[in-house]
Formats: structure tokens, sequence, C-alpha cells
């Protein structure tokens, strides 16, 4: 049995990546294995100037999990700024960062790039991530592609504290699934909250409809064959076992094939997939207790994970001053 763990930003209306690419995975993983999931709060913050939205999209995306799968009995689920631990521990990991590999990060380049102010919160994001992964003594991590390079910061890290001042963290591994790892928007690129070419999970009806109406195609004419490598083929795929896939390909490549009727035809495979998880929502928005007990009692289970190798490595770092004979 592995410890399974990952945590999602709850920068906005999660979506079809976020669902295929890490939460049913993880929800997944519950099955057999010891799963630690969290909301990054703190993560968010880099983007997020806003006490309102921040505090509402961290209750809905915890809403979200659950209604999707995420047992809170069953697996340890939290809000990353009801274990603090994650602060210090940044800290005491931010010493033996040099500040080059935060430079190169991709994920900061890309935000600098479009325009962003660079933070201090935004320029350590990766410690704060690695100190996610390496407080709670995570083993695997699923994610999309886009967290590799935060993964593979995350192993240097943990290999470099250990050998200069003992082990003390678990090198984790990525867990990053071909098919998966980077589901497109409905423009073509990879779909994100801060794109705007999402299809959120939950939302009104209409709207998502409108989406899925949206989804870039070419000019092709209904009786030419299509191309698959597309984000309407990919986003298809995704609803379907390999033999539907299979199906759909030979759909592709034949006659009568029109982009919007196959559009149509995508929604409403998805409202249909999607439904039980509706009603699951709707019933946590309205139980908001229940769920506000379910995350505090989370919070004390992963505190007693995060105090055990938060002291292990303040010890190790020399904070522990008390023990040492002058
Ligand atoms: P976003 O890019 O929308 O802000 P997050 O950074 O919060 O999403 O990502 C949460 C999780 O979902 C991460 O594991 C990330 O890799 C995954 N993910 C996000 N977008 C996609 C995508 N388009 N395809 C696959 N995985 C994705
Ligand atoms: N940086 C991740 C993202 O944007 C979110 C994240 C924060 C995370 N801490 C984590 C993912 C720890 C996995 C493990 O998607």
């Amino acid at each position: 049995m592995k410890r399974v763990l990952s945590g999602i930003q709850p920068s906005g209306e999660l979506h079809l990546g976020n669902y295929f690419g890490m939460m049913s995975r993880m929800i997944k993983y519950q099955e057999e294995n010891e799963l630690f999931c969290f909301i990054v709060n703190y993560h968010a913050m880099t983007s997020i100037q806003d006490k309102e939205r921040l505090a509402k999209n961290t209750l809905n995306a915890a809403m979200d999990f659950i209604a999707l799968g995420l047992d809170p009995d069953r697996s340890t689920f939290w809000i990353q700024s009801d274990v603090p631990q994650v602060c210090e521990s940044t800290w005491l990991l931010s010493n033996i960062v040099n500040v080059g590999v935060l430079e190169r990060a991709t994920s900061y380049k890309d935000k600098l790039a479009k325009g962003l102010t660079a933070n201090v919160g935004l320029y350590s994001y990766p410690i704060l991530m690695a100190s996610d992964i390496l407080l709670f003594g995570g083993e695997i991590v699923p994610v999309g592609n886009d967290q590799k390079q935060h993964l593979e910061m995350t192993r240097d890290i943990a290999i470099r504290f250990n050998q200069t001042f003992g082990e003390v963290f678990i090198v984790p591994e990525p867990d990053i699934e071909k098919t998966t790892q980077l589901v497109p928007g409905i423009d073509g690129q990879k779909m994100s909250k801060s794109y705007g070419n999402t299809i959120p999970i939950f939302g009104l009806e209409k709207n998502i409809r409108k989406q899925f109406m949206s989804i870039v195609t070419d000019s092709k004419g209904i009786n030419e064959p299509k191309d698959t490598n597309t984000p309407l083929f990919q986003l298809y795929s995704l609803f379907l076992d390999e033999s539907g896939q299979k199906e759909l390909k030979d759909r592709f490549a034949s006659p009568g094939l029109s982009y919007g009727n196959l559009k149509i035809e995508l929604f409403e495979c998805f409202w249909n997939r999607f439904e039980p998880f509706r009603q699951k929502r709707d019933y946590l928005a309205s139980h908001k207790d229940f769920v506000l007990q379910k995350l505090k009692e989370g919070a004390e289970k992963s505190s007693t994970v995060a105090d055990r190798f938060l002291n292990k490595a303040r010890e190790a770092m020399g904070l522990n001053y008390g023990e040492v004979n002058v």
C-alpha cells in the first residue's frame, strides 16, 4: 500500500482537464492505497487577491472533489492552510534551493510572459509544493504533464536535503498518465483555468453546452475524412473505452460525420456521466457543516503526519538547540 498524494489549486472552476488529469485518478487510487489529498489555497494566493473569491473557490473545490467521489472518511482530505506547518517547512527547504532553479521553472516563466507581476510567492511556489509533498511523506504523486518539472524539483530537493542533513524525506515518484496528461481546451491549447478555454465539471447546463459547441474544428465538409489529432476527437475519447475509441476513429475516417452533431452527442455523454455527481454536489452545497467537519478531521489527521516530518527536519537542521551539550 503506497501513500498517494496530490493537491489542486482553488483558482477557478474545476474543469475536465483537472478531472481526467488528476481528480478521477486520485479517486480511483483511494480504493487500494492510502490517499492524501488537499486544496492548495496558499498556492492560489499567488494569483488571487480577493478574499471572497479565494474563500468561495476553496470551499467549492472541496465540495467538487467530495461530490466526484473522494471519500473523506477513507482518505485524508484537507485545506492546505489548515495545516500551516507547510509554511515552516517551506522556509527550511528554501535554504537548500538555489535561485537559478526557481528562475528556470517553466510555470513561473510562463506567468511572467503573460504579464503577471512576479511576487515572491509566485517565485517560491515550487518550494511550497515540494513542502506539500515531502511533509506528508507522499510516495506517488498523480498530476498532469504541466507539473512534471515541479515534481523533478521536489525530488531534487528531497535528495539534496537527505544528503546534506541525513535521511528525513521520502523521494516521491510522479505519476503522469499518457492518455490524460494533457487534456485540450476548447481552443486546442492545454485546458487551463488561466486560458479561459475550459469545460467546467459543474455549472449551468446552458453554459456548459455552449462550451462544447465552441470546441474548435476545421472546415472539412461532412463527407470528407476528419483529422483525429484534434480537440474534439481527444475530448470525446476521454469518455470512451478502447472499443468506443476505435469506433470513433472509424467514424472520423468515414463520410457523413457532422461536427455539430458530434458536439451535441459529446455534450449528452458528458451530461449523463456527471449526473450522479451533480446530485451529490447539490446535496453538499446545502450541507456545508458536514463538509467543514470532514475538512477539520482531515486537517487533524494530516497535521499529525506533518508534525512528525517537520520535527525530524528541524532536528536534522539544528533547530532543536536544547538537545545539544555546551
Ligand atoms: P489549471 O492549469 O487549470 O490552473 P491546476 O494547476 O490547478 O489547473 O491543476 C490541478 C491538477 O490538474 C494538476 O495535477 C494538473 O497537472 C492537472 N491539470 C490541469 N490542467 C490539465 C490538463 N489540461 N490536462 C491534464 N491535466 C491537467
Ligand atoms: N502546483 C500544482 C498545480 O498547479 C498544485 C499542487 C500544489 C500540488 N501542491 C501540490 C500538486 C502537491 C501535487 C502535489 O496543479
